[in-house]
């Protein structure tokens, strides 16, 4: 039974965990113990300084939990001072204004952009940035080393005392998305004022939230460190890429190479890049929700071509190549993709956390999640509800869309060539073969029944027919699904990390009290990360901010912004974690 009460703790005062019955606060004890003797993570904040443990001892420990809470682990660094971002209102007031001067430098990026090689003038904003962070972090630009990679990707690097320690990233982007002409005037204040509303908390603008929020943090905590007098053992790096809005290709792909070329393979501790915040999932339940897992992409192109002719005398079969193509995306769309078991996909994780903490949930969907490994029926039952659950559909599943459709050209005139574009984005375990296979079978069904020929590429399967030929390619990029980071010691730490973030009083804009709860998720969509994946398994995409309910309005459209408490609390755990890894990483 979870009984809430009130923590001693004044920063954790509108915030409360789940009390513990007598018993399992003696299993937590000897819990503590036994970790306490296999890690030294635990001893330090176990031995040392008490106060993390005088927090931590009013945590649910519910041994029958799949969806354990971790101990909030602390730094002991001389200088700690977590109060000073998070509850200090002149710093409060600085930190907003950098963020709010950042916004107010337009950084959009379009579909297709030039290489900053060929055209340094497109990108004459960015340069302005740069400039920017020059003046308003005077430390990082004195004292660490600054390389722009393709002269418009900012890498920052802090050397570590200790080089034979694998160094860490931090990531972000410096690019927007732009601002639709048409929404201008449905602006509360205009999109490129960066806006601060002290009255609401609030900055608002393009970008707010994808993500100079992000960037600035960054920059701001090292800028904090230095101040603080803080050396780290472990080099340190921020990696700013700019054009993770259109593709990557000029920013995150030339700085992850260059740094595969400079350091190796699977040469760094973790990365952190921008990715889901903190959502309020029920009246008393926050959940952190880093992903762990994001989807791949391909774009699969379809065209069909055959002879024209007046369109008197349409094809004998009664179809032209229009109602073919038609027949086609008709069999693709009916089929479907099915839903999967993946047992890797994070998103299982996220499910048994919400099964066991959202006290609201259905007993039947409850009942589906947290039995589905024991029983068919409850897994298949599952499947199907997430099958028909908005959040949930497209985490299980490949999903498609046919977003471009062409042909024709005159009414008197039969099409001789038609074409459609469908973006898949990859379930976590499919691969890019797979899918384009399955779109190549739904093509050769087509081909068959009508008559037609087929191609691969630039492969021929079937002979071209009198009726035409059906050709099947990829179309721009495609990305594997990511691997997924693992659940190792890094994982844990990161997650001990939040933790200690949330007990330290982060923002919340909830009253009540709350329980809370990190789990791995996944992502339908892709962060400059893809370009990473080589240089670590342990990729957290994560900004540790709460999401307002409306953040999936806002994100990508008219009103972007973040609560300037959100932004201290990104700055906050930043703080927490190049701290907590740089004393207790191994
Ligand atoms: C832990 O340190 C803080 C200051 O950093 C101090 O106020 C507190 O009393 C200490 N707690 C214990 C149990 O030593
Ligand atoms: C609050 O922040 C300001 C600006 O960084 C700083 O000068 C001041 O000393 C801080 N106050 C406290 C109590 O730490
Ligand atoms: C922001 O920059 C983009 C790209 O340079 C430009 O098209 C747009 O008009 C700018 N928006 C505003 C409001 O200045
Ligand atoms: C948690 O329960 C609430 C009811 O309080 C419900 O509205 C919400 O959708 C649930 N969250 C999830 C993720 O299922
Ligand atoms: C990662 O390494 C593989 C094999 O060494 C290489 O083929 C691939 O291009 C690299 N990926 C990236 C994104 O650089
Ligand atoms: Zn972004």
């Amino acid at each position: 039974m979870d009984v809430k009460h009130e923590t001693s703790a004044k920063r954790a005062k509108h915030k409360n965990y789940v009390a513990l019955s007598s018993i399992a606060a003696i299993f937590m004890l000897f819990f503590l113990y036994l970790m306490n003797r296999s890690s030294n993570l635990i001893s330090t904040s176990c031995h040392g300084n008490m106060s993390v443990y005088d927090k931590f001892k009013d945590i649910t420990f519910t041994a029958e939990k799949k969806c354990l809470i971790s101990e909030p682990l602390q730094p002991t660094f001389e200088n700690y001072d977590i109060d000073n971002i998070l509850f200090n209102e002149t710093f409060k007031e600085i930190a907003a204004l950098k963020l709010s001067g950042a916004i107010q430098i337009n950084t959009t990026v379009q579909d297709m952009n030039p290489s900053p090689k060929e055209d340094i003038e497109y990108w004459a904003s960015f340069l302005k940035l740069h400039s920017y962070f020059e003046k308003e972090f005077p430390l990082v630009h004195e004292k660490l080393e600054l390389e722009k990679v393709n002269e418009i990707g900012l890498l920052y690097k802090w050397e570590g005392s200790d080089t034979s320690l694998k160094p860490m990233i931090l990531m972000a982007h410096q690019d927007v998305v732009p601002v639709n002409p048409n929404t201008l005037d449905q602006w509360t204040y205009p999109a490129f004022d960066g806006v601060y509303d002290k009255e609401t908390d609030t900055i608002w603008g393009r970008g707010a939230f994808d993500c100079k929020n992000l960037l600035v943090a960054e920059i701001h905590t090292l800028e904090i460190l230095l101040r603080q007098g803080f050396a780290p053992k472990r080099t340190i790096y921020l990696s700013l890429g700019f054009d993770e809005e259109s593709s990557g290709v000029h920013g995150a792909a030339s700085l992850a190479e260059y740094l595969e070329e400079q350091l190796g393979q699977d040469s760094i501790y973790s990365i952190v890049d921008e990715g889901f915040g903190i959502s309020k999932i029920a009246d008393d339940l926050l959940i952190a929700t880093p992903i762990l897992g994001e989807k791949g992409s391909i774009n699969v192109k379809i065209s069909v071509e055959g002879p024209g002719g007046h369109s008197s005398s349409p094809p004998i079969n009664g179809h032209t190549n229009i109602g073919i193509i038609a027949k086609l995306i008709s069999l693709m769309e009916d089929a479907g993709f099915e839903p999967e078991y993946t047992p890797e996909n994070p998103v299982w994780e996220l499910l048994d956390c919400i099964a066991e903490w959202n006290d609201s949930i259905s007993p039947e969907f409850k009942d589906a999640i947290l039995k589905r490994d024991v029983s068919k029926h409850h897994k298949d039952k599952l499947l199907q509800m997430l099958t028909n659950m908005q959040t949930f559909k497209e985490l299980v599943r490949t999903s498609q869309a046919v977003d471009i459709i062409s042909g024709g050209v005159k009414s008197n005139a039969l099409p001789e060539d038609v074409f459609a574009i469908i973006n898949h984005r990859i379930e976590v375990g499919s691969s890019i073969q797979e899918v384009y296979q399955r779109d190549l079978a739904m093509a050769r069904i087509i081909a068959k029944t009508y008559d037609y020929g087929l191609q691969l590429e630039n492969e021929v399967l079937i002979p071209k027919s009198n009726n035409g030929i059906i050709i099947v390619s990829q179309y721009g990029n495609a990305n594997e699904p990511a691997p997924v980071s693992p659940k190792n010691e890094v994982w844990d730490l990161f997650k001990k990390t939040i933790y200690n973030t949330f007990v330290n009083g982060m923002d919340s804009k909830s009253t009540e009290k709350m329980n809370f709860v990190v789990s791995p998720s996944t992502a339908t969509f892709n962060t400059d990360t893809k370009s990473y994946w080589n240089l670590t398994k342990n990729i957290y995409r994560f900004m540790c901010v709460e999401l307002p309910p409306d953040a999936l309005k806002s994100f990508h459209s008219v009103d972007e912004h973040i609560a300037v408490s959100g932004h201290l609390s990104t700055i906050g755990f930043l703080y927490n974690y190049i701290l907590n890894v740089d004393e207790y990483a191994s």
